[in-house]
């Protein structure tokens, strides 16, 4: 992958999971600059907060990308997805991120700090970075998806 910026986000929920995951990301892939979007601390905050945040940057970026952190990965993702140009997608396991990428072209990737091990994060988030979006009939299916974004 080229230069690349990916904003981070989570909110009390997921911050003890994005501490380690940042570093270990960095550390993995020194190309990227991933920017840390918040929360700072595990005390109490609302997600939406921190999901229109990093949602609000990657819609604004051609190609740009973020992670967001939650108890469960859900919330970010419904309040992520309220973006205009946001394809943000939940992934539990390495076949639900790859398959983000290949047919969603997920441009937001979330994750629930209450559900996965911290291990289990970094094997997705690596798989969701470093797989390729197929186009063909998955393309047609996007536009589809950005006329009903157009009609809302
Ligand atoms: C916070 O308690 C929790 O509701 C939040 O992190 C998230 O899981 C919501 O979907």
């Amino acid at each position: 992958m080229s230069q690349k910026t990916v904003f981070v986000g989570s909110d009390h929920a997921g911050y003890a999971l994005k501490q380690p995951l940042l570093a270990r990301l960095k550390a993995a892939f020194p190309n990227i600059d991933f920017q840390d979007c918040g929360t700072h601390s595990s005390d109490s905050v609302d997600y939406p907060n921190f999901a229109e945040k990093v949602a609000g940057q990657v819609a604004a970026m051609q190609d740009g990308r973020g992670i967001l952190i939650c108890g469960t990965g859900l919330g970010m993702c419904i309040a992520a997805n309220k973006i205009k140009g946001i394809r943000a997608t939940s992934s539990w396991n390495i076949e639900s991120a790859r398959l983000s990428r290949e047919h969603n072209d997920s441009n937001i990737i979330c994750l629930g700090a209450r559900l996965i091990p911290e291990d289990l994060a970094f094997e997705l988030v690596k798989e969701w970075l470093t797989t390729r979006f197929l186009g063909d009939r998955h393309s047609r299916r996007l536009d589809q998806i950005r006329k009903l974004e157009e009609k809302a």
